[in-house]
């Protein structure tokens, strides 16, 4: 999972937000920033973030970013509540940074499935032969073997706005679950994180932080430039879709929400005269959703 710049830039807002105050330039979405371009239309097998892999897997390195290892990945955990045994499927599992979390709770096979063969590659590099794991490069849209039925459950961490057709990822989801198998998804609030489409603010007179949502309604398609600052450019594709649309999604594919949590940023300002303000703000406004279902 990207992650923003540490320390916030200050943003001077010149009016309160009533008068027409802009937003903070930088404080948007973790990782994603960069002009508006479109990316590139690909013809071929769908191959999830491939072009970006070695920026991906270098950021998220073997223990995860700083958000998955303090909210994404804890929550992710808590919600699966893996048992000894079990067989877990990790869609979109990227360099695999929920595996070792997953042999850990003591699986007996993890089936990783990324649509991605360089982070498949780079997982299989990172975890070797292991007889408990199965790494499959495919689309997580498509029926492939691993949508076999097999899995006691399945977890989708932050892909669940990386894949184009969310109700077919839906539908494989199920699919690959025995009846009764669990599911947890943890993804970018899609009401408060849209990227170029949320941003905070000050408001000077009222002296809070608030989260400005300029677009929520209409499912959208952001091209996202994924490390501008260093000289790369390549771009990723992000779907936003309002939060009934990714419920709905689930809903269909008979897989029943029993518990949707909205997670905090664990991060606080720096001491200042905006402090208070951001770390109130920190706690209203969550980054991301994370969702536990059962297959119906
Ligand atoms: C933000 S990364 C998350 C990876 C991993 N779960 C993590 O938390 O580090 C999104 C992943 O979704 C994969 N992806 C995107 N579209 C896909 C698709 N249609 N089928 C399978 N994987 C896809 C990308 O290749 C990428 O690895």
């Amino acid at each position: 999972m990207p992650q923003p710049p540490r320390k916030r830039p200050h943003y001077q807002a010149k009016k309160t937000w009533k008068q027409g105050g802009g937003p903070r330039p930088g404080g948007g979405n973790p990782g994603y920033s960069g002009p508006k371009r479109p990316a590139p239309r690909r013809d071929g097998p769908e191959q999830g973030w491939d072009q970006v892999a070695g920026w991906y897997d270098k950021l998220v390195g073997d223990r995860g970013s700083d958000y998955h290892r303090n909210v994404i990945l804890p929550a992710a955990m808590r919600l699966l509540a893996p048992a000894p045994g079990e067989k877990i499927l990790d869609l979109c599992c990227g360099q695999g940074v929920l595996i070792p979390l997953l042999l850990e709770a003591k699986a007996a096979k993890v089936t990783g499935v990324d649509a991605s063969p360089r982070l498949i590659e780079s997982a299989q590099r990172r975890f070797g032969p292991d007889p408990r794991i199965d790494l499959v490069v495919a689309d997580a849209c498509v029926p492939g073997s691993w949508a076999d039925g097999s899995h006691d459950a399945a977890a989708c961490i932050m892909a669940v706005h990386d894949v184009p057709d969310l109700p077919a990822m839906a539908r494989q989801v199920a699919a690959s679950l025995k009846p009764g198998g669990r599911f947890v998804a943890v993804f970018m609030h899609p009401c408060f994180r849209i990227p170029q489409q949320a941003h905070w603010g000050w408001d000077e007179g009222r002296k809070l932080q608030f989260r400005r949502v300029d677009r929520y309604g209409v499912p959208q398609e952001i091209p996202i430039v994924t490390h501008p600052g260093q000289g790369g450019g390549d771009t990723t594709t992000f779907y936003h879709r309002p939060v009934g649309d990714v419920l709905t999604a689930f809903g269909q594919a008979g897989l029943g929400v029993t518990v949707c949590e909205e997670l905090y940023s664990h991060r606080r300002s720096q001491p200042g005269p905006r402090a208070k303000g951001e770390n109130r703000a920190v706690k209203e406004f969550p980054v991301f959703m994370a969702i536990s279902c059962v297959k119906r």
